[in-house]
Formats: C-alpha cells, structure tokens, sequence
C-alpha cells in the first residue's frame, strides 16, 4: 500500500517526478524546453503553492493560473492533445508514489482544471483566425 498525499514534502516529491517526466516528453516536453526556457527554481516552488492550495487547503497560491497560459497559447497553441498528455502524465506521476483520498483528489482536480483550460484555449484559438 502506497502513501497518500499528506504534506508538502509529499507535493514536492509529485511536482519534481512530475517534471522529470515532462522535460523529457516526446509530445509537451519542447513547450517547457524551447517555447518557454523556465527558470525552475523560481517555477517549482509556484507549482507546489498551488497543490498545496488545492489538496492541503491551505491558500498560498495567489496568482492566477490561466492567465500564464492564455498568453503561452499564443505563443504556441495549446492543442487537446498536449492537454491529454499532460494529464496522462501527472495521473501517472500520481499512481506510481500515492494512493488514498487526497491522491484521488488530485487526479480529479487535474482532469477538471485541464478540461476548462482547453475549453478556454480553444475558444481563444478559434477567435483568433477569425
Ligand atoms: C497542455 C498542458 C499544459 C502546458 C503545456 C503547460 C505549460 C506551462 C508552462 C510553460 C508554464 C510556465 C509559464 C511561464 O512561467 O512563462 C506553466 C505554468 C503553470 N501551469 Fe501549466 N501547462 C499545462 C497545463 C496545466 C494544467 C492542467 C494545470 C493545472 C492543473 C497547470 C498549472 C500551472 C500552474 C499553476 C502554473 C504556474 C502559474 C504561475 O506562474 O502562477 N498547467 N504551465
């Protein structure tokens, strides 16, 4: 039996995996690569903020999320299928440390915030051609 999410320390383990996984992935690795050249140090902390806002209730995370890919989606389109990527990989991520409640928590929340921020991006892309 596998841990469940219970603190920080347990995001951070998630959100570095996680990462590993996306830098070096065939189909969304070049966006955190190439398109963006992010500054890690300064990113990872943000991501665990907001996980930890999410999953611990605790509200650290005060900036907003889908702004930073409104103006990354028209630098390159955000396609439905780098979202299906994206969440197959946290989802992964996810099951390979963690199981329980809050690691169910996290898998769903994935899933939902990617879904209406495809939906958004999307609607944007649309616009834009017309
Ligand atoms: C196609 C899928 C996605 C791609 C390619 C992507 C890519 C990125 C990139 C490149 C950044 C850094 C932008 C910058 O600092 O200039 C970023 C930031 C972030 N992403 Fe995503 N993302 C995706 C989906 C998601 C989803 C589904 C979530 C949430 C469940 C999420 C949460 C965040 C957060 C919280 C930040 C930090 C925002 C901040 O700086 O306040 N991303 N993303």
């Amino acid at each position: 039996m596998k841990p469940d999410i219970k603190t920080r320390a347990d995001i951070e383990q998630l959100i570095i995996k996680f990462y590993e996984q996306v830098k070096t992935d065939e189909v969304i690795g070049y966006i955190f690569t190439k398109v963006v050249k992010m500054d890690w140090p300064h990113h990872i902390p943000v991501i665990i903020n907001f996980w930890e806002s999410i999953l611990l209730d605790n509200p650290v995370y005060t900036q907003n999320a889908m702004e930073v890919h409104y103006t990354l989606n028209k630098k390159e389109p955000l396609l439905p299928e780098h979202f299906k990527r994206w969440v197959q990989l946290f989802t992964c991520t996810v099951d390979d440390l963690f199981e329980g409640k809050t690691a169910a928590l996290a898998k769903t929340r994935a899933k939902s915030i990617a879904s209406v921020m495809q939906l958004k991006m999307n609607n944007n892309n649309s616009h834009s051609i017309m």
